[in-house]
Order: C-alpha cells, then structure tokens, then sequence
C-alpha cells in the first residue's frame, strides 16, 4: 500500500513534470517576459532618480514654493509651521498677508489715474509733480512686478479721469494743466500702447467724477470748470466717440464720489460747491437725477465703494469735524443711510477705498492735518475698522495715491504726495489675508 501510494504519487509528480515540459518554450518565454519587464521597470525608475534627477537647488525651491502655497492658503491661522525651513520662514513673512514694495515708476507723480487692463497690466496716466503737470504715462505688469514707459498722452493733465471701455481701450476725460481746465478727452490702446484725440467735452473740468456704464457709455459730471460745469454732466458713445449732454444734476459738486449700483444706476454723494450732505441718483434709462436720502455728514474728497451686498460704504471727509472719523452705509432699495457705530482710527480725505475679494474694505493713506501710512480693514460683518498692525505700515505716507485691485486679489497703491512737495515713485502691494 505504502509502495504503491508512493510510486502512484511519483508517476503523478512525474506526469505533472512531463506536462510542464510539454508547453516548455511558452512558460520560458512567458517568464523572460516578465524578467524582462521587471528589468525595464526597475531601469526607468533608475534614470527617473538617479540620472534625470533634478539638480539640488531645483529640489529645494521646489519643496519652497509648495510649501508656500500651503501657508498661503492657511494665512488665516497663525503661521504653524513646524516643518518648514528657515528658508519657508523668510518666505512666510513676504508672501503673507500685509505690504511689500514693487519696484518704482520711472517718474513721480501725484493727482494721477490707475486702470487696471482687461490684460492685468495697470496703465498710468499723467498728474502732478513739483508744478509741473504730466503727459506721461507708465504700465504696470503685475507678472514680472515692472514699470516701463508708454506712449505720451497729446495733452498733459491732473484731476482729470480714466475709464477702461468695454473694447479695452481707456478714455481719458479733462483734467486741468498748470494754468487751465481741459474739454478734450483721448483713447489709449493697449494693443498700440498711442494714444488718440477724440470728441471733446461739452464743458472743461477737472475734480469731477467719470464712471463706465452698464450699456458701456461713460458717464461724467461736475467738477470745477465753467459756470455751469458743477452741475452738469455728459455722456460719451464709444460708438460714435462723441460726448452729449444729459440731465444736469441737482446740486453743484466736485470732488464728489461716484458707485455703479447693482440695480445699473448711478450714486453720486457730497462733494464742495453746497452739495452738503446730499446724494443724487442718476437713472441711465431716463438721463434724470433724483435726489436720495441724504448722508448724516457733509463730506468733500471722501471715498465709496459698494459692498458684496450692494450696500454703498463712504468713509471720511475733509474738514476738522467729526465726518473724517465717520463712515455711513447707503441703503440703495430704501434710499436711506445708517452712520456706522464704528468709528474709522484715523481721520482721512484723499485716501484710497478699495473692496478686497474677501469682503472687507481696504482704506490707505490719506490726510488730516497729518499725511499717514496707515491703512485700515472695514469689516462688514462687525462693522468696525482695525487699524493693519505697524510691521505692515505702507512704507511712505500718501496723498492722492491710487489704489488698484489687480486679478490676484491683491491691492497696488501707487504715487502720491505727503503735502510738502515730497511727490512719490514707489509702489506697493497689499496682500490680503
Ligand atoms: C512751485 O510753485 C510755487 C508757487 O509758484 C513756488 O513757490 C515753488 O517754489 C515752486 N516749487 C518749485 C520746486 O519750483
Ligand atoms: C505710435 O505712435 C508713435 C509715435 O507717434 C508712432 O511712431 C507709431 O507708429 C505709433 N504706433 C502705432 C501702432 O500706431
Ligand atoms: C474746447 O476748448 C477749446 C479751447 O480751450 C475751444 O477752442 C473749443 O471750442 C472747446 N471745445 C468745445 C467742444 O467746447
Ligand atoms: C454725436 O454722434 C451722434 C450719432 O452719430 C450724432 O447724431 C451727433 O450729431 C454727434 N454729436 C457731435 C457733437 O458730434
Ligand atoms: C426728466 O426730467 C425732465 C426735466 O425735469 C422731465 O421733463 C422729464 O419728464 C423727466 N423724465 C423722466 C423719464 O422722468
Ligand atoms: C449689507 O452689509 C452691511 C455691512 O455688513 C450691513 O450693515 C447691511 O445691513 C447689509 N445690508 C443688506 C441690505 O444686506
Ligand atoms: C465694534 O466697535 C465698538 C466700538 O468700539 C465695540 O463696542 C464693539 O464691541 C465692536 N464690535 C465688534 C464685533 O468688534
Ligand atoms: C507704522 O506707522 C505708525 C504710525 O504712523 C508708526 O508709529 C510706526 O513706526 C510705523 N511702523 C513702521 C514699521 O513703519
């Protein structure tokens, strides 16, 4: 039995083998297939890493900039980073939210126009330096942080204004020279960098205000000029680049505030020449104004922005009262203004007002009595204002600067002047939180 059961399991062993034999050349060739296969493998990931490896600096800046991201998105919270390198800390502090410098115009220069380009450059047009007024104009390339010239406009100007049409060019409207006020307006093409005469106003003026319209005309209105310019405001049609009168407002005002509302009408607040504390509303259907509600403060060379919610933020004003601290929200569905309990920290005119893409309100610089450096976050959900901690004080103080939004959500403060002929060339760049 014993026998047998070990021969029968040799003759079975024995056929198994037999069978193996029998389809040799395919199992021999299945199996060098497969050495062959893990040899490749293992070469490619050989070259992969050893012989193609990047070289060590490559290495390193590429673990720097993931890890930046990673801060980046987490700047909310405290900078926690108990992996990264001294080299990530240096980076953390440029990258996170406050201000750094990016570069310089080639000329300084205050009372100029900021635009931001439908390619995200920033074009900048003429203003003021030390009595001279400016045909010049510089751009701005937010990819490589550069200022280099472009054309010339035909006409120096200052507290003139620009508006980015809806075909890309930019309209440049009045302004004044050193010793007169300005009807003309000119085009300025991105593709060309030239710029070219076009219609002039029907009044000359400067300190007015110029917004692009949602059927894309640009509208303007008041500003200092001729006897009836304060009150009176035109239209321009890209289509036949001319510019026509329309409605004339209900109050004389420069240095008044423009917002586009939600609903396509225009909101025009305070201004000097008596317009107090008034507000009109332009309606672009019917070229009238309408008085609104008015603000609970007189305000002159104050700021406004519309809020996500639709809502009309105007902040400070000139003067020695109270209005310079204050800032009041206007309510466009009942036409009402609330004065904020929050007070701003400092009293400011000729600042900047920017809405950043996280819903606060961004002021900088400005005057009262003193020029600053600060800047300061209004907060809508709390309705206060804080004061953006000293490490990220713009680094000069400004006056007349401008403020603009580029596409990566940060804002770009350029020029200005302190009040005592220093007129500036820097620029600088806040990155929100
Ligand atoms: C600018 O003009 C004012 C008034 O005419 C004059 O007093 C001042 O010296 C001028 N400044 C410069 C730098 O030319
Ligand atoms: C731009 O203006 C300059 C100087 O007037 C001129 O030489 C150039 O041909 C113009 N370029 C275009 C594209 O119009
Ligand atoms: C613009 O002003 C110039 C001179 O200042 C004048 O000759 C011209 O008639 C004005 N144009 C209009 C449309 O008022
Ligand atoms: C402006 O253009 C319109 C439409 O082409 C025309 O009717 C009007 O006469 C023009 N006005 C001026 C001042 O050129
Ligand atoms: C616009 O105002 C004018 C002058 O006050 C008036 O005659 C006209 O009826 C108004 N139009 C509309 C649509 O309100
Ligand atoms: C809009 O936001 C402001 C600021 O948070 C708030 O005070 C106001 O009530 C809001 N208004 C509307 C109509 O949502
Ligand atoms: C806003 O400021 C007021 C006045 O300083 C203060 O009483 C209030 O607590 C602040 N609210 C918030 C949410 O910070
Ligand atoms: C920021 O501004 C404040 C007030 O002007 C000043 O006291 C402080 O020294 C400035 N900080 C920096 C870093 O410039």
């Amino acid at each position: 039995m014993l026998n047998n059961q070990s021969e029968s399991k040799l003759l079975l062993e024995n056929k198994q083998r037999q069978k193996w034999w029998r389809h040799r050349p395919a199992k021999i060739i299945c199996i060098t297939f497969i050495l062959l296969t893990i040899f490749v493998v293992t070469l490619s990931l050989v070259l992969k890493f050893v012989v193609f490896a990047p070289p060590k600096v490559e290495t390193s800046t590429t673990t720097t900039t993931t890890t930046t991201s990673v801060i980046t998105t987490s700047t909310s919270t405290t900078t926690t980073t108990s992996t990264s390198t001294s080299t990530t800390t240096t980076t953390t502090t440029t990258q996170g939210s406050g201000w750094s410098d990016t570069g310089h115009m080639n000329g300084a220069r205050s009372y100029h126009t900021a635009s931001v380009l439908t390619d995200g450059k920033v074009l900048v047009t003429g203003g003021y330096n030390i009595n001279v007024t400016l045909a010049s104009c510089e751009l701005y390339d937010p990819a490589t942080q550069t200022w280099t010239t472009t054309g010339n406009m035909h006409i120096e100007r200052y507290r003139h204004t620009a508006s980015v049409l809806t075909d890309g060019k930019v309209l440049v409207a009045g302004g004044s020279t050193h010793s007169s006020w300005i009807n003309s307006s000119e085009l300025y093409d991105p593709a060309t960098g030239n710029w070219t005469i076009t219609g002039s106003l029907n009044y000359p003026r400067n300190m007015h205000i110029a917004t692009v319209l949602k059927n894309g005309k640009v509208l303007v209105a008041g500003g200092i000029g001729d006897r009836d310019t304060p009150y009176s405001a035109e239209l321009y049609d890209p289509s036949t680049d001319n510019w026509t009168k329309t409605g004339d407002m209900n109050r004389a005002r420069e240095s008044h505030t423009v917002s586009v509302l939600t609903n396509g009408n225009i909101l025009v607040t305070g201004g000097t020449r008596g317009s107090g504390n008034s507000a009109e509303l332009y309606d672009p259907s019917t070229g009238n104004w309408t008085l609104t509600g008015s603000m609970h403060y007189e305000r002159q060379w104050h700021k406004a922005v519309v809020l996500a919610n639709g809502t009309v933020l105007v902040s400070g004003s000139i003067g020695t009262n109270t209005a310079g601290y204050t800032a009041e929200l206007y309510d466009p569905w009942t036409g009402n203004w609330a004065l904020l309990g929050g007070y701003l920290n400092k009293p400011r005119f000729y600042h900047t007002a920017s809405v950043l893409t996280n819903g606060n309100a961004l002021v900088t610089g400005g005057c009262h009595v003193t020029c600053g450096n600060t800047a300061e976050l209004f907060n809508p959900a709390t309705g206060n204002w804080t004061i953006i901690g000293n490490m990220n004080n713009m680094t000069n103080g400004r006056f007349r600067h401008t403020a603009s939004i580029l596409a990566n959500g940060k804002i770009l403060v350029v020029g200005g002047d302190d009040q005592n002929e220093i007129y500036l060339k820097s620029a600088e760049l806040y990155q929100p939180l």
